[in-house]
């Protein structure tokens, strides 16, 4: 059993049922889970897994939601954490999921490991981004039960 920190970015609340679907899923395989829509730092525990889910709005922009989560962490040693990311966007804008994008690359100059394939939804080919979701999560869940 892990203990899992699902931080979400969301604008318009798309992210916001992907983290719920994740949620549903994770403990169905008796993960503990707390879904984190307004995310602080200090709410965080650097020893469990972090889920970071966001979309990206603007010009290839962060939630408003997550910006001062992202600032918060350039200034913190992350080496203790270890994370995956989901981003939501739309192949229509040049700047494809730059959002999660941005926050995988913040996390990893941090120090972060990241110990899952990140996942890009195309809300265009993907209109239920939660089942693309789910379905990434169900694969992981086969190649290691644990996560991590
Ligand atoms: C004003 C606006 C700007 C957007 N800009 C981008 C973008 O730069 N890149 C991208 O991949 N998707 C972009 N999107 C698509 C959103 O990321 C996508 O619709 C996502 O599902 C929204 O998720 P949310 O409801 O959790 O915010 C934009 C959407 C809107 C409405």
């Amino acid at each position: 059993m892990l203990n899992i920190e699902i931080i979400v970015g969301s604008m318009l609340g798309a992210t916001e049922y992907v983290a719920d679907e994740l949620k549903a899923k994770l403990e169905q395989h008796n993960h503990q889970v707390h879904i984190h829509l307004n995310p602080k730092l200090e709410d965080m525990s650097f020893d469990k897994l972090w889920i970071v889910c966001s979309s990206t709005h603007g010009a290839g922009d962060l939630p408003d939601n997550i910006e001062p989560f992202a600032e918060q962490l350039k200034n913190t040693n992350l080496s203790d954490v270890k994370f995956a990311i989901v981003g939501l966007g739309d192949t229509s804008y040049d700047t494809f999921c730059e959002g999660s994008k941005q926050l995988l690359s913040l996390l990893q100059k941090q120090n972060a490991k990241l110990v899952h394939t990140p996942l890009y939804i195309d809300v265009l080919e993907h209109p239920l981004p939660e089942e693309a979701a789910v379905e990434w999560l169900e694969q992981w869940l086969v190649e290691k039960p644990e996560l991590i």
